[in-house]
């Protein structure tokens, strides 16, 4: 009778020995035992490729090389690209795919750039290209939204996708620490970007709330459709506002579908969120992502955003996933933009608003302002003054408009004489009943 014989071990090539790649490599060498019970085999590693060999990092020196496209295209069966940004990146993966092999990378922005050219390289080679890590770290979102709730109907997505900007806000809101102090802080706990201007400005959660919005509505959504924000402009007066109403601010990825289906809008931004909502809770360099679906109604999603060990967790159950896959010679689920919704401008988009004034504090200032309001269709939910004599802060809370109507009022007030300075204004998310 002929015995069956054990699977061949599982090769993997990792490209990069950064924050997540030296993670990687650690778990592929330590977790050896725990992943052959699983899999029946061996993940071996065969290289890691870097930039700079002489750079002092915790990976065996025998795994590493300097020749990133003799890694991506020595035919090993998995290639985990984890250098980061457009290129050399996205020629190395098109590289390995052509080669033969299955690809798991964490590159957002090459994904919400270009993903499409990738999903199609690899559904024409018949190989994988997994990219759990590339949204919110360590949290098993990508896979929720493309088979869990695959039979659902999504609606909204709101995010706290960006570790660093996370943890910047929870800083300045609960320590009272500078921007500038919170940043250092986030770098050095291996949180930011290369760059961190992509985390500090919103380009990150923007690459992410692309992917996200792609799964969840079958529509190609690239980071340029995606109106996008960051938080250098909140100040301590936004975060104590956002307090004295009841709310916190957090960097929001917004992917919505029209309630008449005539488009999906993503968008990211400061937002204020009450106390009260799941996502007000969520601090530091955690994310969590919550859901609204037709059938299933509100999940939340939550787990470390960013960080070496939490990110490369993700990266390494893509691995397993591509490698049981190569041993029983299938793929996974590839691209599903088979809806392609209009992707509609921020302009059309509907929330509440918070708009802080610095007023003349005279007999119809309010007047004027309330009627500014009004005709631009917007209507007031909440007014509170501070302060008497020359001047005095006005904070006024809407009831939902559209963004362009919000744009339409701030227009008016500035051209009022009863108002000196529009101090701030953020949108509201998360309200009951808003
Ligand atoms: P990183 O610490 O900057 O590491 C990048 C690695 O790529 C370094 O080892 C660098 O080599 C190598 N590299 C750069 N250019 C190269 C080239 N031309 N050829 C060969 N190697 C090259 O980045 P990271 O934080 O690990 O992030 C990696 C990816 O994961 C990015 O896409 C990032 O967005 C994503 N991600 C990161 C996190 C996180 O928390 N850090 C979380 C989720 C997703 P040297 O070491 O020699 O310079
Ligand atoms: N820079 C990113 C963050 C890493 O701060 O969330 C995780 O993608």
């Amino acid at each position: 009778m002929p015995t069956e014989s054990a699977p061949r071990p599982v090769t993997v090539a990792v490209l990069g020995g950064g924050t997540v790649g030296t993670q990687v490599a650690r778990l592929l060498t330590d977790r050896d035992t725990d992943l052959h019970i699983r899999m029946g085999t061996s993940l071996k590693l065969t290289k890691v490729a870097v930039r700079d060999l002489t750079k002092a990092r915790d990976i065996d020196p025998q795994y590493l090389s300097d020749d990133a496209m003799a890694v991506a295209t020595s035919g090993a069966d998995i290639v985990v690209e984890l250098i980061g940004g457009i290129e050399p990146a996205k020629s190395l993966i098109m590289a390995a795919i052509k080669a033969g092999s299955s690809v798991v990378t964490a590159n957002k922005a090459l994904l919400a750039s270009d993903g499409a050219s990738l999903y199609a390289a690899a559904e024409a080679e018949g190989v994988d290209i997994f990219f759990e890590a590339s949204v919110a770290g360590a949290i098993p979102i990508v896979r929720v939204l493309q088979e869990s709730l695959s039979g659902d109907h999504v609606t909204k997505i709101m995010g706290i996708v960006n570790g660093t900007t996370n943890y910047i806000l929870t800083k300045m809101e609960e320590d009272g620490a500078s921007f500038a102090d919170a940043l250092t802080e986030a770098q050095a706990l291996g949180y930011a970007e290369a760059d961190p201007t992509a985390d500090v400005e919103g380009h990150d959660a923007a690459s992410k709330a692309a992917i996200l919005a792609e799964l969840a509505f079958h529509t190609h959504v690239t980071r340029e459709d995606v109106f996008c924000e960051g938080i250098s402009n909140v100040s301590i007066e936004d975060i104590r506002a956002a307090k004295n109403m009841g709310c916190v601010i957090k960097l929001l990825a917004i992917a919505e579908r029209m309630p008449d289906d005539s488009g999906v809008i993503v968008r990211v931004h400061p937002t204020m969120v009450p106390q009260e909502h799941p996502l007000a809770s969520v601090r530091d360099a955690f994310n969590a992502v919550f859901v609204e679906t037709e059938a299933a109604g509100e999940l939340m999603f939550y787990g470390r955003g960013a960080g070496g060990a939490p990110t490369a967790s993700a990266v390494l159950g893509d691995v397993v996933v591509a490698a049981r896959n190569r041993l029983t010679g299938s793929t996974g689920w590839g691209e599903s933009a088979d809806v392609q919704y209009p992707v509609l401008p921020i302009s059309e988009a509907s929330t509440c608003y918070y708009v802080n004034l610095d007023v003349a504090d005279r007999p119809g200032a309010l007047a004027s302002i309330a009627q500014a309001f009004a005709d631009a269709g917007v209507s007031i939910q909440v007014v509170r003054q501070d302060g008497h004599g020359e001047g005095a802060g006005l904070i006024v809370r809407t009831h939902r408009a559209s963004d362009g109507a919000l744009q339409d009022t701030v227009n008016r007030l500035r051209k009022l004489s009863t108002v000196k300075a529009v101090v701030g204004v953020m949108r509201v998310e998360g309200e009951a009943g808003a």
